[in-house]
């Protein structure tokens, strides 16, 4: 949830809704340990007495969501973060509570919890939902125990500990670079390493034969599969629902089998060649600034989808056959090609597309003159000429994403045009557009820093030689033998 001002209004509205999750969470956990729908009634006092905890563990999470979590880019809405959370942990819990009474303490799959958050939001509220969690089911379960029977079984604990321990192991594999599979081996090897923890704990406990510890690490184990399957079945649900612009969606939509990128390798092949030379650039530099660098290859993926409506106008598209401005008026061309950006952001907002991805369509040029058609002008024009005209009309970069893709974009047109043959010579390349852009005011609006334009600049100066790399003309090289 993003460090925003919230309102006492939607404050209250949210606690309200706090409230409501806690006494989903009682009622429905309560009833399935027990099995018995008015263990809640008969016991009046325990059960308000766990609604106020509960309540209590939910509130602080939410206060440490709201004010402590820095914003993060896959959800912008703080009301649906707000919902993903307390759903995800309503849900585990009250499945949690379904395997403790019939399955075994040991067999709780609370892990799902911060698997699940650490995917779709942050590591950081992964690890507290995680502990939230752990206290929850530690207020509802021995709360039952001990209201049935008179006392709370030492084993009943030791399933839950051993729970929060695997959860809290479960966001670390959860990283920049993860995949599906990595996620899943990861999570099973820590399930059977967690499981192992059971055995001093069963070890513990009076009378124990070696049947009943080779069922507590079995258990533990199978808990810990259980939270992946929970996750694999829960995640593309609420990634699709929720919208939430995980890595995984991410990686997807720079898939060149996506309906808009195979319509611009259709329409206009030479811009979608470019796209992905840009992705690569784009990539490494968002890794070089610690950026997301799904992001960053998602944004350069679809930075120019504005061009489709009108490829041939594009240098990249002509293929150094027919140049239709040769037969346009100047201000024409200008209108053209200026209007890419706006027209690329119509398309991303119909397709509900993130953010970030439509601003870095919207915002690459920011509003730099287009220095071509300028000089053009200027050749057949008398007295001064402004540049004002020869600008494009759109928002400077307001994020580091669209200042990554206005640098690489403008890099690798330049390096493709120049072909510089040294190191030197590119680095030149790359440092005068950077200073360009600085001197033109176009980093004003974003909070890029001197440090971040520098490791971008040297990494497109590492990544670009070998995109540039010689092909051996091997025909040539026959009729020199
Ligand atoms: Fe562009
Ligand atoms: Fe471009």
């Amino acid at each position: 949830m993003k460090a925003q001002k919230v309102s006492a209004k939607s404050t209250a509205f949210y606690i309200i809704g706090l409230l409501v999750f806690s006494a989903i969470i009682v009622i429905a956990s309560v009833s399935l340990i027990t099995r018995d729908a008015l263990f809640l009634i008969d016991n009046g006092l325990l059960a308000v007495s766990m609604l106020l905890s509960v309540f209590f563990v939910l509130v602080v999470t939410y206060v440490y969501a709201v004010y402590i979590i820095r914003p993060n880019y896959k959800v912008t809405s703080q009301f649906r973060e707000y919902i993903i959370v307390n759903s995800i942990i309503t849900l585990v819990i009250v499945f949690s509570s379904i395997l403790y009474s019939s399955l075994s303490p040991y067999a709780v799959p609370i892990a799902a919890v911060s698997l699940l958050v650490a995917v779709l939001l942050t590591q950081r509220l992964a690890i507290v939902c995680g502990v939230s969690s752990f206290v929850i089911m530690m207020i509802v379960c021995p709360s039952v125990a001990y209201a049935q029977n008179g006392a709370v079984s030492f084993m009943n604990l030791c399933g839950l500990i051993v729970g929060l321990i695997s959860s809290i192991c479960m966001t670390y594999i959860v990283h920049r670079g993860y995949t599906r599979f990595k996620i899943t081996a990861g999570a099973l090897a820590i399930g059977a390493g967690v499981s192992l923890i059971s055995i001093p704990f069963a070890i513990i406990e009076n009378d124990v034969t070696f049947i009943d510890v080779l069922k507590d690490v079995t258990f533990s184990f199978l808990g810990n599969a259980i939270a992946v399957g929970v996750s694999s079945v829960l995640l593309p649900i609420y990634e699709h629902i929720f919208r939430v612009w995980t890595d995984f969606r991410l990686a997807e939509v720079c898939s060149l089998n996506q309906p808009l990128l195979r319509q611009m390798r259709e329409k206009a092949p030479g811009t979608l060649s470019h796209s992905l030379t840009v992705s690569i650039l784009a990539e490494n530099a968002a890794i070089a600034i610690g950026l997301n660098p799904f992001m960053a290859r998602a944004c350069a993926m679809y930075h120019d989808v504005g061009k489709v409506k009108n490829p041939q106008f594009f240098v990249e598209n002509l293929d150094g056959g027919y140049n239709p401005h040769d037969d346009l008026i100047i201000d024409v061309s200008v209108k053209i090609i200026t209007g890419h950006p706006e027209e690329g952001a119509e398309i991303l907002r119909a397709k509900r597309m993130p953010d970030t991805i439509i601003k870095a369509a919207l915002e690459h040029h920011g509003d730099s003159t287009l220095m071509f058609f300028y000089l053009k002008a200027k050749g057949i024009t008398e007295g001064d000429l402004k540049t004002d005209e020869y600008r494009y009309s759109n928002p400077k970069p307001s994020t580091k994403y669209s200042a990554i893709i206005m640098i690489c974009d403008m890099a690798e047109a330049t390096i493709r045009a120049k072909k510089p043959t040294t190191k030197e010579e590119l680095e030149d390349i790359v440092s005068n557009i950077i200073s360009g852009r600085i001197l033109d005011g176009q980093f004003s609006d974003c909070d890029i820093s001197l440090q971040d334009l520098s490791k971008i600049k040297e990494s497109i100066c590492t990544a670009m030689p070998s995109m540039l790399h010689q092909r051996i003309d091997y025909n040539k090289a026959k009729e020199r033998r």
